[in-house]
């Protein structure tokens, strides 16, 4: 069990007020399986609380797929059950959701019409071992003609020129939580060139409605993310065996290398 991830993820249901927001990536999703798993098996590897499951897994009850999320983090995981179990238990009948690391898991081989890994989970294997793992094993989860994507961020080198010097945190996001509290959250980070790694701490500041700050709340936590960049991307796809069919830089589609986004969408097909 990777301790660091766990450690990291602990704090299941702040980040779901974190990212609260966020639902380009939903709506993306879910396009995928309609384009690519009506009648057959949707797998998502770091699936976390359920942010894009849950939806997925909605749709799936209409449109008739099947839905397995594998997550490494117990905190993340039991945090999606307890949503499937509080919006509607017939969910299950569509989900199963299974402890699990994407490096190795067996989630039924060749038995998925999409393989998807969203939201920049990919980032924290942080060595090509435990990257070609992954990939070989998302790859072995596909029916021949079957799609994977991952949603992988690509390298910003202002941001990473700015983790080369020391720097005072930079807020991120604010959320209001369900208890009635506001979330800031700030961030530091340490870029290394040579191994690509980036090690990040966030700040977790939690205020009253009249801005006192509630320093019991209040926590500090650290990650470590591993830069990919395009050409070394193409080459890890390849290398588990992955055609890739089209190339993206944001959810909307919009084709990689132009546009403001900075996402490494490449549709692959295990052909
Ligand atoms: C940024 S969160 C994304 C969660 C969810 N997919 C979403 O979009 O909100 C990253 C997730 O990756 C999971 N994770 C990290 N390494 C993993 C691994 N090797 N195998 C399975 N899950 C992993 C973490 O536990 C965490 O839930």
């Amino acid at each position: 069990m990777d301790t660091s991830v766990v450690d990291f993820y602990r704090h299941a249901p702040d980040y779901d007020a974190e990212y609260a927001d966020l639902t380009a990536d939903i709506a993306w999703s879910k396009r995928l399986c309609r384009m690519y798993a009506r009648g057959g098996h949707v797998l998502e590897m770091a699936c976390g609380t359920g942010r894009i499951t849950l939806p997925i897994a909605w749709q799936a009850m209409q449109l008739g797929y099947w839905v397995t999320g594998v997550d490494l983090s117990p905190d993340m995981l039991s945090r999606a059950s307890a949503k499937v179990a509080a919006e509607d238990p017939s969910l299950q009948s569509q989900l199963q959701l299974i402890e699990g690391d994407m490096r190795t898991v067996n989630a039924g081989i060749e038995r998925y019409n999409l393989v998807l890994v969203p939201f920049h989970s990919f980032a924290h294997l942080l060595t090509t071992h435990d990257q070609r793992a992954a990939l070989h094993n998302c790859h072995n989860h596909l029916q021949v003609g079957g799609h994977f994507v991952a949603d992988v961020f690509l390298p910003d080198p202002a941001k990473l020129a700015h983790g080369l010097t020391r720097h005072a945190p930079i807020i991120e996001r604010e959320a209001q939580l369900a208890d009635g509290y506001n979330l800031v959250r700030s961030y530091t980070t340490r870029y290394h060139p040579a191994t690509q790694l980036l090690e990040v701490t966030y700040f977790y500041n939690f205020y009253d409605a009249i801005g006192r700050l509630i320093a019991n709340r209040c926590y500090r936590s650290q990650t470590t993310m591993r830069m990919i960049f395009p050409a070394e991307w193409e080459l890890l796809l390849a290398d588990a065996g992955f055609t890739i069919i089209d190339r993206w830089s944001d959810y909307d589609g919009t084709p990689f290398g132009t546009g403001h986004g900075m996402k490494m969408l490449f549709l692959c097909q295990r052909t």
